[in-house]
């Protein structure tokens, strides 16, 4: 089959790197031309575990390129996919489907018969009707089919979610198009991942609803977890509890600092916009997107109170900046609420990534960064860890407690045990568990 990718951002990037893997010829787009330069020198623009050495070893065996010219590459294609950015429109939290529409435009223009279009950007129902219509509108002749298919990587893990996912999701009433798909997506059928084919909007709908129910399960959690802290139980024993029960299911109950990233904040959002549009409130995901946000703020001031003095002028030490461990994505991170909070109590933050800094010092201009975890707890009066990196889960907690000048660790992500804090002569809080003071 021969591919198109509109778009090489993460989703497109990923996404067209395994399908070159697959065998597949691929070709991959985007307007810019910096962007495309370095991929065609091998170099990433983001960080993603295993991508560089798959898109060495395509574009070797001469499947795998990149381009700039969307006329060209579209030309010859079975199957091209939308994977453009649909951020959050400033101001109502819509999905800016900006992106989307000048790419069906440019793709009407160029793409020869029999081809199928795809989404594969998160887009809100009915935007592929929309598609569909820009396209007839440009091309009235031409046959082309739009389906929807989105995507369910998790940053970090893109890849194996790519190759082994639980489901394909492929929305389009069309024969010819399913057919098409069906022959693209032929290596994972024989693997024996369920292809689901839906209607288009159903398609759409699947996106945001698994979204926001991962996002609604992750929430709950943390509030169990707040319950856990004034009741005095264990929200990782709870989450155990409840999660044995196979209608609950015992991944995403880890608590924590909230919830963040480029997926969840913004497709819960526009999740909500779509639902007010046609006057069907959600109130359960309304719920979580304001718990999440009082959440992400109320971080600082749990910090505050550990700490329990007046911190102005005083070094705070924080652990991980992106949203979650292996990205350097920093979008929506519940560390920038929290560095805001502790900021504004006059504290001085000194922090440490493995990978984020480079995207975390235009957004965090006061915080001082250090390039190893030690010098992060040096003289600092409490040592906060915000995104559970592996590199942070064996630390030497002695060395730790010698270095700050209180001995605080205040563990976000639960990778510690009070247990093994205070042998190391540390006072430890987590999440949601019962505290010895
Ligand atoms: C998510 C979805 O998982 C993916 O299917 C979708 O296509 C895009 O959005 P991603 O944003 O990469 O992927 O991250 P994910 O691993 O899902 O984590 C999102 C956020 O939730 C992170 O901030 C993470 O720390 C938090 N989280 C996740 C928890 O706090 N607890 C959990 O149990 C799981």
């Amino acid at each position: 089959m021969r591919i198109t990718m509109i778009g090489s951002g993460y989703v497109g990037l990923v996404s067209g790197a395994c399908f070159s893997d697959f065998g597949h010829n691929v070709i991959c787009v985007d307007h810019d031309q910096e962007k495309i330069a370095l991929l065609q020198k091998g170099v990433m623009p983001i960080y993603e575990p295993g991508l560089a050495d798959m898109v060495a070893n395509n574009v070797k065996a001469g499947r795998l390129s990149f381009s700039n010219d969307l006329a060209s590459s579209v030309k010859d294609a079975d199957a091209v996919f939308i994977a453009v950015g649909t951020p959050s429109r400033r101001g109502d939290g819509h999905a800016d489907l900006s992106y989307v529409f000048a790419a069906a435009k440019e793709i009407a223009a160029s793409v020869s018969d029999n081809t199928v279009v795809v989404d594969k950007s998160t887009v809100p129902v009915g935007t592929g009707d929309e598609v569909e219509r820009i396209i007839r509108e440009i091309a009235p002749d031409k046959k082309i089919w739009v389906a929807s298919n989105p995507e369910f990587l998790r940053e970090g893990a893109a890849i194996g979610d790519f190759k082994r996912p639980d489901r394909i999701v492929i929305g389009t009433e069309n024969p010819e198009a399913r057919e098409i798909m069906q022959e693209i997506y032929r290596p994972l059928y024989l693997n024996q991942s369920p292809i689901l084919f839906t209607s288009r909007r159903s398609a759409e709908l699947i996106k945001y609803a698994s979204n926001a129910f991962l996002a609604t399960k992750i929430t709950f959690i943390n509030e169990m977890a707040d319950l856990c802290e004034a009741v005095g139980g264990d929200v990782q024993d709870v989450a155990r509890g409840i999660g044995a029960d196979n209608r609950i299911g015992s991944k995403f109950l880890h608590a924590g600092p909230g919830y963040g990233g480029s997926c969840f904040p913004k497709d819960t959002l526009a999740l909500l916009k779509t639902a007010e549009n046609f006057a069907t409130p959600l109130r359960v995901v309304e719920s979580v997107v304001t718990a999440n946000n009082i959440r992400k703020r109320a971080m600082a001031r749990k910090v505050l109170q550990a700490i329990g003095k007046d911190m102005r002028g005083q070094k705070i030490g924080l652990l991980g900046l992106t949203f979650k461990p292996n990205t350097d994505d920093m979008r929506d991170a519940p560390s920038l609420a929290l560095i805001q909070g502790l900021e504004d109590a006059g504290a001085i933050i000194h922090a440490y990534d493995p990978e984020g800094m480079v995207q975390a010092r235009p957004l965090l201009p006061n915080v001082i960064f250090e390039d190893e975890p030690y010098k992060v707890a040096e003289k600092a009066e409490a040592l906060v860890i915000v995104t559970e990196w592996d590199a942070f889960r064996a630390l030497d907690l002695k060395r730790i407690a010698g270095l700050l000048k209180t001995p605080l660790l205040l563990d976000l992500r639960n990778i510690y045990t009070e247990e093994e804090a205070k042998k190391a002569g540390l006072v430890y809080h987590g999440i949601g568990r019962p505290h010895a003071g």
